[in-house]
């Protein structure tokens, strides 16, 4: 069975967050399932660069009113294709906005235009192309099946999979973009692209699927009501149960510490002392004072989605007890420089890296004792799952994917021996300083420690069993059952 992936990150190319990480890992993790993916990237810079050797298999005079030619190359050993428009894609600074951080304002026609050719790619206008499925990630890729079922190309139009990474994200835009988006008057219609009023990319993705999922299954249920489903609930809970929850798993090539190239110290769990070696790494990175307690990380954007306020105002509380913290991060800047404010009030107990680092965050999983992430929503959040396969200890907030991954450590849990990490039910700082009072008192216990570092470090989070959920799920489709 042959899927066309549609996504606007996929690491190692280009990454902001979990979407690339999952981009990425799909394609070998549904291989072993009979299902061969092929993943479509816009052609940014740094895509292009990696993919020099690439040879023009279709091209398109004029696509969405820009030349484009697509590129055919390789995503580790699967096939890849690149959507070559330069005049919309070959641009300095991030895949959606530039280098000041301000959003381009043609993103409506960059990411119509992805889908416009992924949707061509679906339905055979593209010579020598054929999909069962179409698999289109967040809004970026969301007006892909909506191209489908309007404006299909002339051969066998695929199923199309819609799948939510963070439902925050909608793409919206005003009306008056419709006429330049190609689409029949019939698409502008509340079960079409139209939502309140303007276009809704990753409404018209939702709508115009055949099934959608999202990344865990908590996720799945929240979404169902306003206070999570951001507009979109109404929508969600009326698709019923042809909305999936299938949890991200991680890829082991990049994240095992067994082998994790990043970290001075290579462990596993019958291996644990070896860590120290990484966590003095980490002192020395974050100019953290040696000492008996804890060193908390922080590997996240600095966001109010990821609970990063309420964070900043913990950090006395947490140093207050003998904490430190080491955060690597960037995001809103009023966020930056609370963090930097607070490593200047307490030197050697707080160290902040604003910016991206890759590496650095591999060693502070693979040498900090606990991560925490207290996410107002999570649709899955990879940093937690990092965090139990590399003995970091997530402390996270119930929601999400964060409250289906993570066993709290509660006495009974403990006693059981099944606990991973810690959970609190509210983003607020009187609950957030008694997870964080909780973590430091299980640290001093040592064996409760050990015992939970060992028991995360020992759960499956590959891609196993999600694997084979997107593989089934897609075969139903093609099969009609769904
Ligand atoms: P989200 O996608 O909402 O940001 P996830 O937890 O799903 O959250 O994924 C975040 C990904 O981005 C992880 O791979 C994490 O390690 C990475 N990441 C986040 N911030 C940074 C940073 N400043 N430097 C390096 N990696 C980061
Ligand atoms: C989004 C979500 C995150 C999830 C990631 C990958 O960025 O915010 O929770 O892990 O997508 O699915």
């Amino acid at each position: 069975l042959s899927v066309l992936s549609v996504a606007s990150e996929a690491y190692p190319l280009v990454k902001t967050g979990g979407l690339a990480d999952v981009v990425g890992a799909l394609p070998a993790a549904l291989a072993p399932h009979g299902v061969q993916v092929t993943t479509l990237l816009p052609g940014y810079p740094a895509v292009t660069a990696a993919a020099k050797r690439a040879k023009a298999v279709h091209q398109w005079p004029d696509l969405l009113g820009h030349p484009a030619r697509l590129l055919a190359s390789k995503l580790g050993d699967h096939p890849l294709l690149i959507l070559d428009a330069p005049e919309l894609f070959a641009r300095p600074g991030g895949p959606y906005a530039d280098a000041t951080g301000r959003d381009w304002d043609d993103n409506w026609r960059r990411f119509a235009a992805l889908a416009r050719a992924a949707a061509d790619l679906a339905s055979g206008a593209v010579p020598g192309h054929t999909y069962a499925v179409l698999h289109a990630h967040d809004w970026q890729a969301g007006l892909a099946p909506a191209y489908l079922r309007f404006a299909p190309g002339p051969g066998r139009a695929a199923k199309a999979v819609a799948t939510v990474h963070n439902i925050a994200f909608q793409g919206r835009y005003d009306a008056e973009i419709f006429p330049h988006l190609g689409l029949p008057e019939s698409a502008w219609s509340v079960d079409g692209i139209e939502y309140y009023g303007g276009v809704g990319y990753l409404k018209a993705g939702l709508e115009a699927a055949d099934a959608v999922t999202t990344v865990s299954p908590t996720y799945a249920d929240e979404i169902r009501e306003p206070r999570f489903g951001m507009g979109l609930e109404g929508l969600i809970a009326a698709k019923g149960e042809r909305v999936h929850g299938i949890v991200n798993g991680i890829d082991p090539a990049i994240w095992s510490p067994e082998i994790d190239a990043a970290l001075p110290a290579r462990y596993s769990a019958r291996t644990l002392p070896k860590r120290a070696a990484n966590k003095r790494a980490v002192e020395q990175r974050f100019e953290l004072d040696p000492g008996p307690g804890p060193i908390f990380c922080v590997v996240s954007r600095l966001t109010w989605q990821k609970g990063m306020d309420v964070l900043a105002s913990a950090v006395d509380a947490l140093v207050g007890m003998s904490g430190r913290l080491a955060l690597l991060g960037s995001g809103d800047q009023a966020l930056e420089a609370a963090f930097r404010e607070a490593a200047q009030r307490f030197p050697g107990r707080v160290g902040v890296r604003v910016g991206y680092d890759e590496a650095l965050s591999h060693l502070l999983q693979g040498g900090a004792d606990a991560i925490l992430i207290p996410s107002r929503f999570e649709p899955c959040g990879l940093t937690q799952l990092y965090g139990l396969a590399y003995g970091c200890v997530p402390i996270v907030a119930r929601t999400g994917g964060l409250a289906d991954t993570v066993i709290d450590a509660n006495e009974a849990a403990i006693a059981a021996g099944v606990a991973t990490g810690i959970q609190f039910p509210e983003v607020t700082l009187p609950h957030l300083t008694r997870a964080i009072t909780r973590a430091v008192d299980l640290y001093d216990r040592r064996t409760p420690w050990t015992q939970m570092q060992k028991n995360g470090m020992r759960q499956d989070f590959s891609w196993g069993a999600s694997g084979r959920r997107y593989a089934q799920l897609f075969a139903s489709l093609v099969e009609g059952l769904e």
